[in-house]
């Protein structure tokens, strides 16, 4: 369209595009998001979690001032039998201090001055009919920086508080509990937590890293994978039934990503961080098989079966048909009461859910998969099921999982592809031609190989490839979202954190700038490119109309190395005001934000006075979000 003849026309785009995708990956839960700092606070790691881990892994054994006695991992009458192991402590003189241990969390304890923190444990008095227990916070040289007494006296399982306040702050702290009398304690669930956690939710999340989540302002969450989410066997499967409930009976597993996932964040926390920022939940589950089914190469350390046999499918469908329940029925429906008894009487308002992830579209994959649909389907007709077709954005499983989906009329697909920065770019007009009368596409995962600005500006320029198919592109994740440094075991990652530092890479922002400036409506006619650049590949941009407020945003991308010149022509909007906020996202073509340097690269926004038509010119590797309020 020629600037100036531009009659603007507008068609609808998905309300819920932009999201995000979780998976407990690079130690985005344990460890990350969810608050805990303890490391195996239940004693629960094995060596299948990870070679050489066992149910003292983290924890070290202290017998200060001399004290005798001994530590010991048991089993028998566990606190509950989700949950096997404790520990005991045998006392048989505590001399000058006492006997017990000390755990030094993921990496070290961040504390922070100023901040209470909220220490737990269970315990059972096993001889004597008290036990006093001293529990200290201690620094990197082991100085004391907080410490209490409990006095541990039932002969059952019993859980005990304490609330530390914290002056000084040590990044590198450790918890430490001493049984200092004499007599025998069994110990369960040693638990510490920031006391401000995200929302102030008890059993919450890591206050910085879910703020910086939220502002991403994503319109859904995915989670709890990826590939976490069908596992590599049919013992890994994610089961979501184990992760709700009080979380000293849950059931904790290895996690596909070669480490340990507790299960704290689980179900009913997933739900509740999304309504905590505002995001409509979108839970993934497995299609009754698992990772790359049926013997598939790609298999990280799984054993056993790899689907679920027909004779149990009804039991397994079961289970994710409850899941819409336990998210949606009344408080007086089986689950969800669970939910209510959680803390949550009111429906979570579920709308979508996936099911399989990536799967290798074989006869098993499709067998099953049908039967879980038509159950959904059947019981819940509103809900917005997911198909998969496969790990890539072509080949068999693409069109098997395809073919699938449109015989069954599957509401949305997930498609997933990690390219290069230059795929992103040739391939901006993917979806211009898809058939709009086949399912939708739920772009479930995608990233193009790195952390640079290139990066960023490609994904940015294919953004407004989405944003232009908004109509059939109802969902869009960049994956994966979190990486704690030192264990990551997939990069790149969106936003890169230690215990005390989140740093958010340059991708980060630009999915936050798109995450933040959605629209409702596609209005074509409203910016053109440099000419001949669209063949180029090196230039993008979009125009979307947010309907509930009247906001016209604009959004210029310029992959090139060369300043290039857009037009805009805003004549077809009426009442807009002119003034509008620009913000800009440019820097070097390699530029990235790290620890050493967490804000090379960042937006600036500044005022802009838009006319009715003008002519604009985006820098090199740049990103510009123009905005102009409705009146
Ligand atoms: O995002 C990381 C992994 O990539 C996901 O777990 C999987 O679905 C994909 O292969």
């Amino acid at each position: 369209l020629a600037v100036g003849q531009a009659k603007p026309t507008t068609k609808a785009i998905s309300p819920d595009l932009f999201g995000i995708f979780f998976e407990d990956i690079n130690y985005a839960a344990d460890g990350g998001l969810y608050g805990e700092l303890v490391q195996n606070r239940s004693f629960e790691y094995t060596p299948s979690d990870h070679g050489g881990w066992h149910p003292l892994t983290s924890w070290d054994y202290l017998h200060e001032g001399y004290a005798m006695g001994r530590v010991s991992v048991e089993s028998a009458a566990p606190l509950h039998a989700n949950n096997p192991h404790y520990v005991q402590l045998r006392v048989e003189n505590p001399l000058q201090k006492g006997l017990g241990l000390k755990n030094a969390g993921f990496d070290g304890i961040a504390l922070k001055a100023g901040e209470n923190y909220d220490f737990s444990v269970w315990a059972r008095v096993k001889s004597g009919t008290a036990m006093p227990l001293l529990v200290q916070l201690r620094d990197k040289k082991d100085k004391v920086l907080a410490e209490t007494t409990l006095s541990a006296q039932a002969a059952g399982w019993q859980q005990y508080r304490a609330t530390f306040a914290l002056t000084a702050a040590d990044p590198e702290a450790s918890l430490v509990v001493l049984a200092t009398g004499k007599g025998v304690v069994d110990l369960d669930m040693i638990s510490l937590f920031p006391q401000k956690t995200f929302h102030n939710r008890p059993n919450g999340l890591r206050a910085d890293l879910a703020q910086v989540i939220g502002d991403l302002q994503p319109k859904f969450v995915r989670f709890p994978g990826g590939c976490l989410a069908h596992g590599d066997g049919l013992d890994n499967l994610y089961d979501w039934k184990k992760t709700v409930g009080p979380v000293e009976q849950r059931v904790a597993q290895r996690n596909i990503w070669n480490y340990h996932q507790t299960a704290g964040l689980g179900y009913f926390e997933y739900f509740q961080f999304c309504e905590d920022i505002g995001a409509k939940p979108l839970p993934v589950v497995a299609a009754g098989v698992s990772c790359q089914n049926s013997g598939g190469t790609w298999k990280i350390g799984g054993t056993g079966q790899q689907c679920v046999p027909l004779a149990d499918m009804a039991a397994y469908t079961q289970d994710v048909v409850d899941l819409v329940e336990y998210a949606n029925g009344p408080a007086t429906s089986t689950w969800g009461a669970k939910r209510a008894a959680a803390g949550h009487p009111a429906p979570f308002n579920l709308e979508y859910i996936g099911i399989g992830n990536e799967d290798k579209i074989t006869p098993e994959f499709e067998e099953r998969f049908k039967i879980i649909y038509a159950a959904v389907r059947a019981k819940y007709p509103k809900v917005k099921v997911i198909g998969t077709v496969g790990p890539s954005p072509k080949g068999e499983d693409y069109d098997k999982g395809w073919a699938i989906a449109s015989q069954l009329n599957v509401p949305l697909v997930d498609e997933h592809y990690y390219e290069k920065p230059k795929w992103f770019l040739t391939n901006n007009r993917r979806y211009d031609t898809y058939d709009r009368t086949k399912p939708k596409v739920y772009l479930g995962e995608y990233a193009s190989w790195g952390n640079t600005l290139f990066n960023a500006i490609a994904e940015a320029a294919y953004m407004t490839s989405l944003e232009r198919n908004g109509d059939v592109v109802q969902l869009a994740s960049y994956a994966p979202l979190l990486a704690k440094e030192g264990h990551t075991q997939w990069n790149p990652d969106l936003i890169y954190f230690t215990n005390s530092t989140v740093v958010p890479t340059v991708n980060y922002y630009v999915q936050q700038l798109f995450g933040q400036n959605q629209g409702t409506d596609y209005v074509s006619g409203v910016v053109t490119p440099p000419s001949g650049a669209i063949a180029d590949t090196t230039v993008a941009a979009s125009c979307v109309r947010d309907a509930k407020t009247g906001d016209v945003i604009l959004k210029l991308v310029n992959a090139s190395a060369t300043a290039q010149p857009f037009q805009v022509d805003l004549a077809g909007f009426k009442g807009l005001n002119r003034t509008a906020t620009r913000t800009t996202f440019m820097g070097d073509k390699d530029a990235k934000n790290t620890f050493a340097s967490p804000r090379t690269v960042m937006p600036q926004v500044t005022a802009y006075k838009a006319t009715r038509q003008f002519a604009y010119t985006a820098q090199p590797y740049s990103l510009t979000v123009i905005r102009l309020r409705g009146k």
